[in-house]
């Protein structure tokens, strides 16, 4: 295993030829390197939710596979601590507050051009039908999911166009594609986080820009522990009786899609458990 200095430094690998340095240290994921025509030094990444489940995962999939990572969320001693963890740079950013989004991307700036963008801040909160919607959760959910990605997007935009070789990663959600009863607000809400990322496929051609959509189904993460306030007996029933995916699982794929060659664009990975067919449809034993 590399120091943890090893990995801020990066390894550099010339055997690519000199129009491509490859940075990455040995401790990675096995693909093939990142790889940046530009700099000898890591790649900026924001990852916004870097604080816990998929957000804190990808932070450090992504350290691994040579990048720099920029760990944003409200809490700032938990992204402080994985980011000095993997060798990142952790910074405060509530995405439902426009002057933290703004004092956000000028942080990341100072940092230098950033290249990747992982859109991942967001969750659910509570499980009312439509007939008891409850207007303050449709309002968190859709602060948090879209008007939270919409904001770090544009802010960040002109910089990974100016990047030269830009990646846009959103983390929405079956919730996306699908809906369920008892989930109008969250389904509503990712719904909007997804067409606002797929419209950034036909906006950005030919931008030097990939955007990819990876849609998950039931994760075990703090998610559901948030969407029912902190209730652990009811959180734990979502995840009873089934293999969930892990953080890990996504981080990987957010690490699979990111690491591939610039013309390649995954534009949507849909994953789930083995044990579930659809947001409703889950086999439990
Ligand atoms: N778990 C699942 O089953 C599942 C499935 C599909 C999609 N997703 C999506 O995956 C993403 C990550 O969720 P998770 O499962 O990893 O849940 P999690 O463990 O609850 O993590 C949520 C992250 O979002 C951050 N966040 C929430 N509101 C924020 C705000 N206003 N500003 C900045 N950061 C904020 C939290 O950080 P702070 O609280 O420290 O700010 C935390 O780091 C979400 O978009 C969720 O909708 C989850």
């Amino acid at each position: 295993m590399p120091s943890v200095a090893a990995l801020a430094a990066g390894i550099t690998d010339h055997s690519l030829g000199n129009d491509q340095i490859a940075v990455r240290p040995k401790a990675g994921l096995g693909w093939p390197a990142v790889t940046s025509p530009t700099s000898a030094t890591r790649p900026l990444v924001v990852v916004t939710g870097a604080s816990s489940g998929i957000g804190a995962a990808t932070a450090r999939a992504l350290a691994a596979d040579g990048w720099h990572p920029v760990l944003g969320a409200r809490r700032l001693e938990r992204v402080q601590a994985i980011a000095d963890e993997v060798g990142g740079t952790a910074l405060p950013l509530d995405v439902t507050d426009a002057s933290s989004v703004e004092e956000f991307a000028r942080g990341v700036r100072e940092l230098g051009t950033v290249r990747g963008l992982v859109n991942n801040a967001g969750g659910a909160k509570g499980t009312e039908k439509v007939i008891d919607a409850d207007e303050e959760h449709w309002r968190w959910m859709w602060e948090s999911n879209v008007l939270g990605t919409v904001r770090v997007t544009k802010a960040l935009l002109p910089d990974l166009i100016a990047s030269g070789d830009g990646h846009v990663v959103t983390i929405t959600s079956i919730a996306g594609l699908e809906v369920y009863d008892g989930g109008s607000g969250y389904t509503a809400a990712k719904h909007a986080e997804g067409a606002l990322h797929r419209t950034l496929r036909g906006e950005l051609l030919g931008e030097p820009v990939r955007v990819t959509e990876i849609a998950p189904g039931a994760v075990e993460t703090e998610f559901a522990l948030v969407r029912f306030d902190g209730d652990q007996e009811r959180a734990d029933k979502v995840y009873q009786g089934i293999t969930p995916l892990t953080a890990d699982d996504v981080a990987a794929t957010v690490a699979f899609v990111m690491s591939r060659p610039s013309h390649v664009n995954i534009d949507t990975i849909v994953l789930k458990p083995r044990d579930q067919a659809s947001g409703m449809r889950f086999h439990r034993t």
